[in-house]
């Protein structure tokens, strides 16, 4: 928001949020109700103060909606409470008045909280209206054929191409609506205000709707509330010394070799370095945070549990595992009898499918520690879907 908040130059935006919600089918009124990660009335309210052409945003809540408020936008910057009425115009009506009292507006922008992704280019694009015309709305075309009926019966197929499906905010000259509410028959009830202001003779500027503005009315809506999916990657990388006398476990197989792995549990050096990658690819930590090698409890841990434990951070953020990718860093063993039955381990232990694990191995020509076979490297990629919310 810019800072000319009281000027009678200022921008408002006002976000009704009075009503009760009653097609929703929830407990309280559905503006209160979370969706990705936020009440619905938080999304356009942020919207609009993160907005710098938005000088001054006004709330309408329904009376004794003030404690259900008060939460859903705890820790929000300015913006001022307006009690609503018994209808959305009422409710538009009680704003009006105030706006008016503390010292009007050049516009207004009025907006349904029920329509929570209200991106800043629908903002910019009724503000860039603005300074030509006196109303601004967006619409959105009909893509199924529409008729009219009785509520029975077919009336008549209507001509889509003359029909537009209409959204919110609606931009207005802030007097001017103001004078067409003012001689709007009060018995008459407007779903919006585009129509009041027509009415008053004005005309409206119809511009690109977003289908994400969809507003929020039947129970359906609140089950299909779109996600965005965002892709994560982690790596990870670990060595362990290659010992006699110790058994050598790479993948959770256990394999026959003259040599062993060495390290505080299993020492699996392939399954360490997938649990970093699992691990950071939602930032939480690396294996020694979890599990640190100085609490006996993991002395000759089998490492499947350190995988299956980042697994389950995963999960337990919403996120899925969509491929992950190995190598191991060795002379010898040879990898090869072995990689199949490796793989096939790890897409158990992850719960995922064989094609969406790889394991890889190779040798270093022989230079280096894994060259003189004193111990095995291993590294390893991980890519999971959160849900952003
Ligand atoms: N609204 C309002 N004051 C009212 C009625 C509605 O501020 N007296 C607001 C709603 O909070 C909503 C927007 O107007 O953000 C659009 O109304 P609608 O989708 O019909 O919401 P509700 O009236 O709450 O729902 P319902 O009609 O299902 O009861
Ligand atoms: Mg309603």
């Amino acid at each position: 928001m810019s800072d000319s908040s009281n000027s009678a130059n200022a921008t408002h935006a006002v976000v009704l949020a009075a009503g009760s919600g009653s097609r929703s089918g929830l407990s309280r009124p559905k503006q209160f109700e979370r969706v990705r990660g936020k009440p619905i009335v938080r999304h356009s309210v942020d919207s609009f103060l993160s907005h710098a052409g938005i000088d001054k945003l006004w709330v309408v809540i329904g009376a004794g909606q003030e404690e259900l408020a008060n939460e859903a936008l705890s820790g929000c910057s300015a913006y001022y409470l307006v009690i609503g009425g018994d209808t959305r115009q009422q409710s538009v009506r009680n704003t009006l008045n105030a706006i008016a009292q503390s010292g009007g507006a050049q516009s207004i922008l009025i907006h349904d909280a029920a329509r929570p992704f209200l991106s800043r280019n629908i903002i910019d694009s009724l503000l860039a209206v603005l300074k030509t015309e006196a109303g601004a709305m967006p619409v959105l075309p009909a893509v199924d054929t529409m008729i009219s009926t009785d509520g029975q019966r077919l009336g008549q197929t209507l001509d889509r191409e003359k029909l537009r499906r209409v959204q919110t905010p609606q931009a207005f000259d802030f007097e001017k609506l103001l004078a067409a509410h003012d001689i709007w028959p009060e018995d008459i009830t407007a779903t919006d205000d585009a129509q009041i202001f027509q009415a008053a003779g004005h005309d409206i500027h119809l511009i690109e709707g977003d289908e994400n503005l969809a507003k929020y009315t039947f129970p359906s809506d609140f089950e299909r509330t779109p996600m965005q999916t965002q892709i994560r990657t982690g790596m990870g990388f670990d060595v362990h010394q290659l010992v006699a006398g110790e058994e050598l476990w790479l993948g959770g197989m256990k394999i026959d070799h003259v040599k062993g792995l060495s390290g505080h549990s299993d020492a699996d050096v392939l399954l360490h370095a997938l649990t970093d990658a699992l691990l950071g690819a939602i930032g939480a930590g690396d294996i020694g945070d979890h599990f640190p090698p100085t609490d006996a409890k993991w002395q000759g841990a089998a490492s499947e549990q350190f995988v299956k434990y980042a697994t389950e951070l995963i999960a337990g953020k919403g996120g899925t595992i969509n491929n992950v990718d190995m190598t191991l860093i060795c002379e010898a063993p040879k990898i090869k009898p072995h990689r199949e039955a490796i793989r096939a381990n790890i897409a158990t232990v992850l719960d995922i499918a064989l094609d969406q694990v790889s394991v890889k191995a190779t040798t270093t020509e022989r230079l280096g520690f894994a060259g003189r076979e004193e111990g095995i490297a291993a590294q390893a990629i991980a890519t999971i879907s959160l849900e952003k919310i």
